[in-house]
């Protein structure tokens, strides 16, 4: 299989270059369901890496290594659980930052308030929230949740208002429609107070998003239309008197040359059956999830119709849920496309790659010192000491 790597256009016209002098923030991804050269995990493979806490802090440390800022770690049935996995690396690590993914309705607010300030003091401050509302029935009643979706944003709107307040020395009481708490506190303010991070891409996610997150998240769409996303959460978040950031999710396969890059990327389909495009087509139909249903619509289970963008690749949601893009190509061009999206108002990027370990390497030493050369990126590789050669 090969994929159609000409560049549909050129680079959109973004809407302010003045933009670019904002830092931008990269970061990394915790694979806690296992990891592979493939998308899809297969046990009858060589080569499957299963989340062995040995794994995840390669990873980790990989990540540290090259810079990066935080490790984004999901929840999911398929995943270890975020909190103790990434809690078990900190002592391990020194510098990088967890964003730990929890699903609100499952956890009272004033326990999770709890959690996050004992891990901003046992960690040194290296907690960041990623909350999750979370769309499948299958996946949500697994764990006992079956609250249909509107009320569950009502509650997560309901849970980050106690939450946020429990961390503020000032204990709250709150009476709502999902939670009654008094006197909500934890033993000390965190330090520092936990960012919300917060992706989801219906109205009622956005509505809660320009309420309370700090960091609003999209999946990796092509420019203008991750755009319009952002711009319509900041509308309402400019409501609010609220000024939030940005931040968007790809996977990255980032080469010395376009070739390789690519090259790299029709690996990657080969291994993709047509049985599991199929599978996953049946999956995303019966999505609940605006955010999925968005990410299935780019490439449309077809195989000739992956280039979303230029450097811009919609392989790996032809059979992966959630994050389904990846930015392809050279250093140097995917570098430009990081500073497209940044144009575009985007500050964060949480990336990722396969395998997770050997991708950090791939960006942290082809794509980050091209970011830092540009004043994109603030920073400097860590290893500035001379590498000794055999000569
Ligand atoms: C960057 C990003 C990361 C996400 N991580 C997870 C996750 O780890 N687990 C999960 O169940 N959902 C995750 N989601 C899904 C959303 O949190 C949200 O539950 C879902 O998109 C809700 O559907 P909606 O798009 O219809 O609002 C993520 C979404 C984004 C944008």
């Amino acid at each position: 299989m090969t994929t159609d790597h000409d560049l549909p256009s050129p680079p959109s016209v973004p809407p302010s270059a003045s933009d670019e002098r904002r830092e931008m923030k990269l970061h990394w991804f915790l694979p806690t369901g296992g990891d592979a050269r493939d998308v899809l995990p297969a046990v009858d493979k060589p080569g499957q890496r299963p989340p062995a806490r040995e794994y995840l802090a390669q990873v980790a440390l990989a990540a540290e290594a090259n810079g990066f800022e935080a490790m984004l770690t999901p929840c999911g049935t398929g995943c270890e659980d975020a909190w103790i996995t990434t809690a078990s690396l900190v002592p391990l690590t020194e510098r990088i930052k967890f964003l730990v993914a929890f699903r609100p309705g499952l956890l009272s607010p004033t326990l999770a308030a709890q959690m996050a300030s004992t891990y901003q003091r046992m960690s040194g401050g290296r907690m960041l929230v990623n909350v999750v509302t979370g769309a499948e029935p299958r996946e949500l009643h697994r764990f006992g949740d079956f609250a249909d979706k509107s009320t569950r944003y009502e509650r997560t709107g309901e849970f980050l208002a106690i939450m946020r307040q429990a961390w503020s020395g000032e204990p709250i009481d709150y009476s709502g429609t999902h939670y009654r708490v008094e006197g909500a506190t934890t033993r000390a303010v965190p330090d520092p107070v936990p960012e919300i991070y917060f992706g989801g891409a219906s109205d009622d996610a956005k509505r809660v998003a320009a309420e309370q997150a700090d960091v609003y998240l999209v999946w990796g769409e092509p420019p203008e239309a991750a755009a319009k996303q952002r711009a319509d959460v900041e509308a309402r978040a400019t409501e609010q008197g609220r000024a939030i950031r940005y931040g968007i999710r790809f996977h990255v396969i980032a080469r010395p040359s376009a070739e390789e890059a690519w090259a790299a990327a029709d690996a990657l389909l080969a291994g993709i059956s047509e049985a599991d495009i199929a599978a996953a087509r049946r999956d995303f139909e019966a999505t609940m999830s605006e955010g999925q249903r968005r990410m299935a619509q780019l490439h449309g289970s077809d195989t000739g119709r992956l280039v979303i963008h230029p450097n811009v690749w919609a392989g790996i949601g032809l059979v992966r849920g959630g994050a389904g893009t990846a930015l392809v190509g050279s250093y140097v061009e995917v570098a430009d496309r990081l500073a497209e999206y940044h144009r575009y108002g985007f500050d964060e990027f949480i990336l990722s790659g396969y395998p997770h370990l050997e991708e950090a390497h791939w960006v942290g030493e082809g794509v980050m010192p091209e970011l830092r050369q540009r004043g994109l990126l603030a920073g400097r590789a860590v290893a500035s000491s001379p590498v000794f050669s055999f000569r």
